[in-house]
């Protein structure tokens, strides 16, 4: 148990370094270099104009935590975890921007007692049209990040709610529309309503037959019309005066028995989780308006809007997403 537990503290001490590697390993585009072969680190280094003892020391930190497999010979390929994670919607995409968030956490004490700007707080507003950037190229990169990482939790809101019976999804901070293409792909004929900033709206690529709207939930009433709203990844993105007021806006919108569906990465409350409690509750801190919720706390802010039926819908992966949905009262 002593032995154990030592190696799970010292997993924890150099987590950081950990995710260095995967770092280097995704910016160096080592899976493509590896799909087809295994390689030497010295072709490797070749490839990536790095010293190839450096690169050496990449390889066999890569192997350690999984990400490649290393012959006798001395050829690296790719392990399971190294093969699936280009595979893996927006994965690389959010490995990348990590840099942001380790320059936010880099003096945890002056992190969590709220001394200072952050900088994941002054980009997302860029992305989503809030405030203009002359950075293109990080807007660009961080809308895909958004768009690309809908999938899984698509996959998984889908696979916990149904939408079958229901006339008209309206999805509220869909963003450019991600999670209405993957519900227009399983229910063809449902009528898709977006509705976000209208600077978002700009970007969006909306599926077939849908319409949008653009307004803002905290200051606009949302259009009527939809006896199904969906928020997904929404909430966690702001303080609880601003979700009561979205949720009082969303209740007023749908008629009676209208369902609610929130999707998004939730804490653990009485059970903290590593995806929730330690990774989403900090990335959520550092963009200093949100912050993110338990089951319990979301189903007592669905509670207090007068929401009923407040149900938990369990996801396959709640590092993804967790689902509560709820009705209007008939
Ligand atoms: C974290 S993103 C999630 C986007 C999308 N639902 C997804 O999961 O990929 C939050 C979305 O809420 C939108 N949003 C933020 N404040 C808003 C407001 N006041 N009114 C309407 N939409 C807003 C943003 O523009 C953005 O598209």
């Amino acid at each position: 148990m002593a032995k154990k537990d030592g190696q799970a503290l010292f997993d924890l001490v150099s987590g950081f370094v950990y995710s260095q590697i995967l770092k280097a390993f995704v910016e160096l585009d080592l899976p493509e270099l590896l799909k087809k072969e295994p390689l030497p680190a010295w072709r490797l280094a070749a490839r990536t104009r790095m010293d190839p003892r450096r690169m050496e020391v990449l390889c066999q930190g890569a192997t350690a935590i999984g990400l490649l497999k290393r012959s006798r010979s001395g050829e690296y390929r790719l392990a399971r975890l190294g093969a699936a994670l280009p595979g893996v919607p927006g994965l690389s995409e959010m490995i990348r921007h990590h840099d942001v968030l380790y320059r936010d956490l880099e003096d945890p004490i002056a992190f969590l007692k709220g001394e200072g700007e952050t900088e994941l707080a002054r980009f997302w507003p860029y992305v989503f049209g809030q405030a203009g950037t002359n950075d293109p190229d990080l807007a660009a990169r961080y809308s895909r990040l958004m768009t690309e990482s809908q999938g899984l939790v698509a996959e998984e809101t889908l696979r916990a709610v149904k939408f079958d019976g229901v006339h008209r999804l309206m999805d509220v901070g869909g963003g450019t529309g991600a999670f209405l293409r993957a519900v227009r792909a399983e229910y063809p004929t449902l009528r898709l309503r977006l509705f976000d900033l209208p600077a978002v709206l700009e970007e969006a690529d909306l599926p077939d037959g849908a319409d949008s709207h653009g307004g803002s939930f905290q200051t606009d009433a949302l259009p009527k019309g939809a006896d199904t709203i969906s928020l997904v990844r929404v909430l966690y993105d702001h303080a609880d005066a601003t979700v009561k007021q979205l949720l009082r806006n969303v209740y007023d919108a749908l008629p009676p028995g209208g369902r609610i569906v929130i999707s998004e990465p939730m804490a653990g409350g009485d059970t903290p989780t590593r995806a929730g409690d330690a990774y989403f509750a900090f990335y959520t801190m550092a963009m200093q308006t949100g912050c993110a919720r338990s089951v319990v706390q979301i189903s007592e802010l669905l509670d207090l809007t007068g929401f009923a039926d407040v149900e938990h819908r369990p996801t396959y992966r709640d590092f993804v997403t967790s689902v509560v949905v709820a009705r209007k009262p008939a």
